[in-house]
């Protein structure tokens, strides 16, 4: 994780502040610390970027980091950027085998100032270039010397370059135009420079670049071989992130999906048929993805078998290497990702592609690693989602997938019909007064320690589902069953009072949360009708096979007013970030 930004420029002399404001914009990929370098200065904070006016001496190059913690805590000392002798860097990534690097540079008599993997990196580089002088071939023998995945950013002092290279952690260069001709800048993710230019070379994997103010040249990081690339155009205007007239993104977005619904199924037919003839052109589809877009995926394995009669293999990304034997050029690896960026994703989609897999995904991020390494692509179209807490990209996967169930069977108008009709449901559901009724809701599970939830079929990964979304931004634990496992053993911790919530109104369903409540819980039942087991209801529209997607939208509302009725920011839970580039 972590959002790197960096500038060099001929003319631009407060790199420094544009560098924080352009770290400001990639805040969801960590914001536990931050830091800038500048030529003479460099500044490093704990707490979140967004805050910050600082300022710096004139200088026409920066390079910056906003942090999400993985070795060494959240303090000043381990926030980025890193200085050892004339190298200063910052990195996004894990250096997997730092250890026996740090030990052995420990024992050269070094010292460190930090607990941190990047700091080493930098060691690592001076060392190369009190050997030969020469920055890109010490940092290419450095890139040999590591293992795992990595982007780095680097300035030598006495040198006017910045050096950049990359082993899988995103890394973009936007190249000035207009005003900024002569200006380039490098970042993690597009954001951060779209207010100077949209035009942009793609960094791949196993690539370097030297650059200095508008001159750019590529590398191989291995072979050190010059490369050409393209200059690419995206076309994307700068959303202006927005809460209008919302306190917070998180309710902003639940809010958007009286739009978004709509968006993410608005795919011509040839579309989705060519997406679909690739997903039947393998012998065998694992469905890969992380946190809620996994439990996006579990619905889509419901609706594949009962709609289309057709076996999804979903497994959490970072299981998948234990299914990795399986992954051969019959299969289809079909990603489920929000940002496109997940590490964990990444990594088995590159084994996927040495191996001839084809490649399949759905991300919001048209432009994103995952996208651009499919051989089919189609995105979800739900808009920005600032909130780390994904509400309107879940419900936006789940309708795209709904869809191509249908059309893997042929019946890509009645999935049409379906998806149509729920996107009115929900436009008429998301209104001020049943925000106020979940509102109430919420109130009375304020003190509650402990929330159960339940469901049966596509509703069992939105148990799941709402467990994770309850948990990430209200801190109380909840957790997800199908409904029947409960006797299995959880009943065994329900005691008088007990909030379960049920999802849905079946008779096996009813029966379950029968069970629970005769053992003292308070049902809050998620239905488009009413029983009277529920002590509250919580009212969804009838949606047939759209259920799991209706009924997820109470969940969100609740979860947002469980954090901030406790007096929390929805939007940037603690210890999380939006975009998740570390395994
Ligand atoms: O960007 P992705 O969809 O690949 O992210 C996957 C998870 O990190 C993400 O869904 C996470 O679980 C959210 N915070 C859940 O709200």
């Amino acid at each position: 994780m972590c959002g790197v930004f960096a500038i060099s420029s001929l003319d631009i002399n407060d790199a420094g502040e544009r560098v924080v404001d352009g770290l400001k914009k990639l805040e969801y990929r960590g914001y536990d610390s931050w830091g800038v370098a500048t030529s003479s200065e460099m500044i490093k904070e704990v707490g979140k970027i967004s805050a910050s006016n600082a300022t710096f001496i004139p200088d026409t190059k920066a390079i910056g980091h906003s942090r999400w913690a993985t070795h060494g805590g959240v303090t000043q000392e381990n926030s980025h950027p890193h200085r050892y002798k004339k190298v200063t860097l910052v990195h996004n990534g894990i250096f997997e085998n730092y250890l026996s690097e740090k030990n052995r540079l420990l024992e050269k008599g070094e010292t460190f100032l930090s607990e941190t993997d990047s700091e080493v990196i930098a060691h690592l580089i001076q060392e190369q270039l009190d050997l030969s002088h020469d920055t890109k071939s010490a940092i290419q023998n450095v890139a040999k010397a590591i293992t795992g995945r990595f982007s780095i950013v680097v300035m030598i002092e006495g040198l006017d370059e910045i050096f950049v290279a990359r082993r899988g952690s995103p890394l973009i260069i936007g190249r000035g135009k207009d005003e900024y001709v002569n200006t380039t800048f490098i970042a993690s993710d597009i954001p951060a420079f779209l207010e100077y230019t949209n035009i942009v070379n793609y960094i791949d994997d196993e690539e370097m670049a030297i650059i200095k103010n508008s001159d750019v040249n590529f590398y191989n990081l291995c072979s050190g071989e010059k490369i050409e690339k393209r200059n690419i155009e995206v076309s994307w205007k700068e959303e202006v992130a927005d809460k209008g007239k919302y306190n917070h993104f998180m309710i902003k977005e639940i809010f958007d999906q009286k739009q978004s619904l709509t968006s993410a199924v608005n795919h011509t037919d040839e579309e989705i048929a060519e997406f679909i003839s690739a997903l039947q052109s393998g012998n065998g589809v694992y469905m890969v993805a992380c946190g809620t877009a996994h439990k996006a995926s579990i619905a889509a394995e419901y609706y594949f078998s009962q709609i289309a009669g057709r076996k999804i293999n979903v497994v959490p990304a970072s299981e998948m290497p234990a299914f990795e034997r399986f992954i051969n050029k019959e299969t289809v690896l079909f990603a489920v990702s929000q940002s496109g960026e997940t590490a964990d994703i990444l990594e088995i989609l590159d084994l996927g592609k040495k191996r001839g897999a084809k490649i399949l995904s759905i991300t919001n991020v048209e432009s994103s690693s995952i996208a651009r390494i499919s051989d089919n692509h189609l995105p979800i179209r739900a808009g920005k989602e600032k909130a780390v807490a994904s509400t309107k990209a879940t419900t936006s996967q789940m309708a795209l997938l709904l869809l191509l169930a249908y059309a893997d069977d042929n019946r890509l108008n009645e999935g049409r019909l379906l998806l149509q009709d729920l996107a009115s449901n929900v436009n008429d559901l998301l209104n001020p007064r049943y925000e106020e009724y979940i509102k109430s809701v919420a109130e009375t599970l304020n003190d509650c320690s402990n929330i159960f939830i339940i469901g049966r079929n596509s509703l069992f990964p939105m148990a799941l589902e709402s467990a994770i979304k309850i948990m990430e931004v209200s801190y109380i634990h909840a957790q997800g069953f199908a409904a029947g496992e409960m006797k299995h053993g959880p009943i065994a911790l329900i005691e008088k009072g007990t909030p379960c919530i049920v999802l849905g109104c079946d008779s096996e369903t009813i029966s379950n949360a029968m069970e629970l409540k005769s053992r003292g819980a308070t049902i809050i039942g998620v239905a488009h009708v009413n029983n009277v087991l529920f002590d509250q209801w919580l009212k969804i529209p009838s949606a047939g096979t759209a259920i799991s997607i209706a009924s997820v939208l109470p969940i969100q509302i609740l979860s947002y007013y469980l954090a901030t009725l406790r007096g929390l920011d929805p939007d940037m839970p603690r210890n999380l970030a939006k975009s998740v580039t570390v395994k």
